[in-house]
């Protein structure tokens, strides 16, 4: 019984938590006698950019430099394949880098990923690997350099309400990432610049599989009535398999007016990754739950948001999110739909690799 029980156990999880094919350990040795026959003209001895160098001058786009760590760090190896395999143009960049799938093999390009890899210590830095896609409501865990604008439109009785969210986040030092937002809300005749938000998030946790991080939210209102509020909140996200991602948060929220009045929010998400390439429309479902804090059981309020995820440029560091939430429980509102733009400016220009 219990050998069944484990078999059935072992079958959902090769199933469900298929780990990425391990048929090829990469060699970081071959990976760096490749480097140093097709790319040091470009990329510099040892991986070092060299910008002085005239064949860089000539190029007119000048390479990152992967002895950066922090650079080194934020890219997934995944897209540095496609890049390697398939040229700068596939995921957005510049032609000048030349596609390599017709002089190197894919174990190759694994080997060559791998040596760029190691060519500097990211083990402080959260891996790439860690920038998971963007949900409507889950906080991520990854510190990004992001500008993100959120729209939500609510179907209620009276007035149907407005809300828009503008956020600037930016990378501070290894692990951590600053957070300004401006909240602008409106219902009927009522339309004000509700409030500011200033934060930091802090990634206290990370391999290239799972990513934890705590962050502290303080909202000043800025036309809206009442005195703030202290957000906190852990944010999780984990690789469960090449093709299912899951994230999940759980933020508090407390009045400075009264924080008996605050509330907790569940939320997590599972988003199902069908391709490698960002400019895609990537499904997934999200389910919140939400507590008032001075609660009598019924107060639990569970919410369900299906949603896409559409990647706008061709390495999709701009993307889309549209969802739409449904009240799964008693709520003052009948539907809300959100509509999510995403820029990580770190991977370029917002009007680039369209
Ligand atoms: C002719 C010059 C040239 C050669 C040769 C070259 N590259 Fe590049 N590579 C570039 C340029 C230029 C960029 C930057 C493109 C951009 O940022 O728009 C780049 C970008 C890249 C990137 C993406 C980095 C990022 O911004 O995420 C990777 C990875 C890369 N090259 C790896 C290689 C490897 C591995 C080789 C050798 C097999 C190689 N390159 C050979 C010019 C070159």
């Amino acid at each position: 019984m219990i050998r069944d029980f484990r078999n059935v156990l072992m079958t959902i999880s090769a199933l469900f938590l298929a780990l990425p094919s391990a048929a090829h350990a990469a060699d970081i040795d071959n990976g760096r006698q490749i480097y140093d026959t097709y790319c040091t003209s470009c990329h510099g001895a040892g991986a070092r950019l060299d910008p002085s160098s005239p064949v860089i001058q000539g190029l007119g786009v000048t390479p990152a430099d992967f002895s950066d760590p922090l650079f080194n760090s934020r890219e997934p190896a995944a897209d540095w394949e496609m890049v390697i395999k398939h040229g700068g143009h596939a995921l957005g960049l510049s032609e000048q880098m030349p596609a390599q799938g017709e002089a190197l093999d894919d174990e190759q390009i694994a080997d060559v990923t791998a040596y760029l890899k190691s060519v500097v210590d990211t083990s402080a830095f959260p891996p790439g690997e860690m920038n998971l896609m963007l949900a409507i409501r889950t906080k991520k865990a990854f510190p990004e350099d992001e500008v993100v604008y959120v729209g939500r439109y609510t179907e209620q009785d009276g007035d149907n309400a407005f809300k828009q969210v503008l956020e600037y986040e930016k990378r501070i030092g290894k692990a951590g990432q600053g957070i300004v937002e401006l909240v602008h809300e409106r219902e009927g005749s009522v339309s004000e610049l509700a409030e500011a938000e200033i934060g930091y998030k802090h990634a206290v946790s990370f391999s290239r599989s799972h990513v934890l991080s705590a962050a502290a939210v303080v909202a000043i209102p800025i036309e809206a009535d009442g005195d703030g509020e202290l957000q906190t909140y852990l944010a999780y996200g984990k690789v469960l398999s090449p093709s299912w991602i899951f994230q999940s948060s759980l933020r508090l929220k407390f009045p400075f007016e009264g924080a008996s009045d605050g509330e907790a929010e569940l939320a997590g998400i599972v988003h199902y990754v069908h391709s490698p390439w960002p400019r895609r429309v990537f499904p997934a479902l999200e389910i919140v739950a939400t507590n008032p804090f001075r609660s009598s059981n019924g107060d639990l309020e569970w919410t369900a948001m299906p949603q896409v995820r559409i990647g706008l440029t061709r390495g999709g560091h701009v993307a889309l999110n549209l969802g739409v939430e449904f009240p799964l429980s008693d709520q003052s509102w009948d539907q809300r739909y959100y509509m999510t733009l995403l820029w990580d400016f770190a991977d370029g220009g917002f009007f680039q690799g369209w």
